[in-house]
């Protein structure tokens, strides 16, 4: 079988960037988008300007993910769970059902992991280090370390860019080929453009994308626009 990996792996470049069809179908059931609030729009614009100090920048990323991992966490299943108040009474709630991991897709992704420990501090963490090769723009995958029972979990990917598209489809293609259902992945994302949710929701239609902002387009370098420039040099430092 020929995987998204081989398809895709440094054979040929990105061509820039070319027109894609209306993303509405994929709004609300394949791309969950949080609400626009006055709140969330402060916080990206503290981050989106090219002046923010590197401490403004993951500050205000770290909230953005909160929010990102509290939305992602409730598209996971729940079980019926009883429990006593102290008054004696009986609470007919819910709990999560077990089997989750995450994925952060290395390097930028593991900017997503903190919040997510913190919300669930005894989750599973794998790793898949992809890495966009800077001149044909194309994922290349170098290493990989998820656990033998990944088949039976739901999986939330955590990257924060999705851009051309090509880093998630073939994360996903990789997931897909260890056994984990469509249905079981949420791919946790900080921004994208309607080219990267066309490239995954159009190929792997069961998967769920959560995400902050939708920007308009990418430009001829494979860079979303208004966008907020190399994620993983600014959060790092490496810039
Ligand atoms: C960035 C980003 C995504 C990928 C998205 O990673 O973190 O993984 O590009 O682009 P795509 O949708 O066009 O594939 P990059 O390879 O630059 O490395 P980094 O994670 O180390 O920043
Ligand atoms: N990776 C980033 O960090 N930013 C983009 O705009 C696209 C890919
Ligand atoms: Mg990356």
């Amino acid at each position: 079988m020929t995987s998204a990996l081989q398809q895709t792996t440094d054979v040929t470049a990105w061509t820039g960037p070319a027109p894609v069809a209306s993303i509405e179908q994929y709004l609300g059931r394949n791309v969950h988008l949080l609400p626009q609030t006055n709140q969330l729009r402060a916080l990206h614009t503290v981050i989106r300007n090219r002046e923010a100090s590197r401490q403004d920048f993951v500050f205000h990323a770290g909230r953005i993910i909160r929010l990102l991992t509290e939305a992602a966490l409730d598209l996971l299943p729940f079980e019926p769970y009883d429990v006593r108040t102290p008054v004696g009474s009986t609470y007919h709630g819910l709990r999560f059902t077990d089997g989750l991991l995450a994925v952060p897709i290395v390097r930028a992704g593991e900017s997503m992991e903190s919040e997510l420990r913190a919300v669930i501090p005894g989750i599973r963490i794998g790793k898949i280090l992809i890495q966009r090769n800077k001149t044909t723009k194309r994922p290349h995958l170098y290493y990989q370390a998820l656990p033998d029972d990944i088949a039976d979990r739901h999986v939330l990917l955590l990257d924060p860019m999705l851009a051309t598209g090509g880093t998630a489809v073939a994360a996903i293609e990789l997931l897909l080929e260890l056994g984990v259902p469509e249905e079981h992945i949420v791919f946790v994302n900080f921004i994208t453009v309607p080219e990267g949710i066309t490239a995954v929701c159009e190929r792997f239609g069961r998967v769920r994308i959560v995400t902050s902002a939708i920007e308009e387009r990418l430009n001829e370098n494979a860079y979303m626009v208004p966008g907020i420039g190399d994620f993983g040099d600014r959060y790092f430092g490496t810039d």
